[in-house]
């Protein structure tokens, strides 16, 4: 295993503001930044990565136009980047929350800016006057959707419930999904819960309630920065042309879609082995835009993630890797955690070993479907970050890149241009972050793969 560059992983000028790549070759792939970039600002994701690391790869790596791939596409960074330079883009996600924001991202040149500003201005007018009225609201909140307290206060609810009647209206489907994804992006920030970065309720954040909320007024300021964005999409050359497409179908279906070696350039992030609930995580927008009904809904997003989750596999029997990687640790180290606290039962070692095994069965399923679809000479660069679970140090970047070769892929090397990672409070483990600060730092990587 070759490092591109010996960089410190505890070097002085780490930095989790995001602005220092940290000496590295790569832009730093931390979301941050897109926060205020026409239509990446759309959707806030945790874990999504920069526009910046997107573009300075497509530049670097496909100075020709190609076809890129995301397999975990997450709110559509790659696609639409690559659509703005010109190529066209496949993109496979499973959670149907994020599968719409990259679909309609990615969609959006097609809508007219001033026909969404019409539609807003009718939508300003038809919520003053229900909520001036005396009228109930058609739409009621999804049964199903449970929480601990109440999500919305009751006049927010019914501010929310107007503007559902409103969106139910809309007979333009790419229009109603542009409408919904600005009331899906915007919807926990006038509930009463929030990200921290897990969804949790506001008071356990010690913050306080939300009893009312312009809710209209936030939804209508979505969507004028949206139709601005979609005013300088159309005003980039060649977008036009180009288009993406988003497969809400687990990447290990890849085969159904794309046929052997037809991508030039993969960029991806998948999940981190840190267990950061993709499908909690969005229950609001899942339950709110009718993609579950019930919690058994969510079963198979939960069997299908990468990695799966602790939570799924951790009551399991034992585990066991489904390949074997002559000369690396991970096999042993595997085991190591296995063995740590078996007095906590599952909660401890077994049930944490379980969850990595089962994560690095996925990285070797992922290895090989990559080697099928990139054509020969093709690169894959996959940003991932390490773990630490149960106080053990995982450096997932370095076992992923041992099991790309095993899978027939040259690691090219692996970069860390993000040395310190925020998101300790996600593993919600007070062994692990305790032993974790004594002895190691979390960092993101990005692992670059060649088709040979
Ligand atoms: C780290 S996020 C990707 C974020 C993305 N780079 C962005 O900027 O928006 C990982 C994504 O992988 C998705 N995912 C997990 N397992 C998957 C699978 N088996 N197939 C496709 N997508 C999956 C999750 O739902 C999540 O959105």
């Amino acid at each position: 295993m070759v490092l591109m560059q010996q960089l410190p992983l505890f070097g002085d000028d780490a930095r989790v503001d995001g602005t220092s790549n940290n000496g590295s070759g790569f832009q730093d792939p931390a979301f941050a930044t897109n926060k205020t970039l026409p239509i990446h600002r759309w959707v806030p994701w945790v874990a999504g990565f920069s526009r910046d690391f997107v573009a300075d790869v497509l530049q670097r790596y496909l100075p020709q136009t190609g076809l890129v791939l995301d397999p975990f596409a997450g709110v559509g960074t790659t696609l639409v980047e690559a659509l703005l330079h010109g190529h066209q883009a496949v993109g496979f996600e499973i959670n149907p929350y994020a599968a719409l924001a990259s679909q309609v991202k990615s969609t959006a040149y097609s809508l007219e800016p001033a026909c969404v500003r019409e539609t807003l201005a009718k939508l300003q007018r038809f919520h003053v006057g229900k909520m001036a009225s005396s009228e109930q609201p058609r739409s009621v909140m999804p049964t199903g959707f449970k929480t601990r307290a109440a999500f919305y206060s009751p006049k927010v609810l019914r501010k929310v419930l107007f503007l559902q009647d409103f969106i139910e209206t809309l007979d333009d489907e790419a229009l109603r999904a542009l409408f919904q994804l600005a009331f899906a992006a915007t919807m926990v920030q006038y509930s009463n819960y929030s990200y921290e970065p897990s969804l949790g309720r506001r008071v356990s954040a010690g913050k306080a309630e939300i009893e009312d909320y312009p809710v209209c007024e936030t939804v209508v300021a979505k969507l004028q920065v949206m139709a601005l964005d979609i005013e300088w999409f159309r005003s980039q050359q060649g977008v036009s042309k180009v288009k993406a497409q988003v497969i809400n179908d687990t990447f290990f279906n890849c085969q159904r879609y794309l046929g052997p070696e037809t991508v030039d350039i993969l960029i991806t992030s998948p999940p981190y082995l840190n267990n950061y609930h993709y499908n909690r995580n969005t229950r609001p927008q899942l339950y709110w835009l009718g993609f579950v009904e019930r919690p058994k809904d969510l079963h198979p997003l939960e069997h299908q993630n990468f990695g799966k989750y602790w939570q799924t596999v951790r009551g399991e029997d034992p585990l066991q890797l489904d390949f074997s990687l002559p000369g690396s640790d991970l096999e042993s180290q595997l085991e190591i955690l296995r063995a740590r606290h078996p007095e906590k039962g599952i909660y401890g070692g077994a049930g944490w070993a379980n969850y990595a095994v089962s994560y690095f069965n996925d990285c070797y399923r992922f290895a090989q479907v990559v080697t099928r679809v990139l054509k020969p000479g093709g690169t894959a660069l996959v940003v991932v970050g390490n773990s630490i679970l149960q106080g053990l140090l995982i450096p997932t970047d370095h076992y992923l890149g041992q099991i790309a070769e095993l899978a027939g892929l040259k690691l090219v090397g692996i970069e860390i241009p993000r040395a310190t990672r925020v998101g300790n409070s996600i593993i919600q483990s007070d062994v692990r972050v305790r032993k974790a600060k004594d002895s190691h730092q979390l960092y993101e990587a990005i692992v670059e793969l060649r088709k040979i």
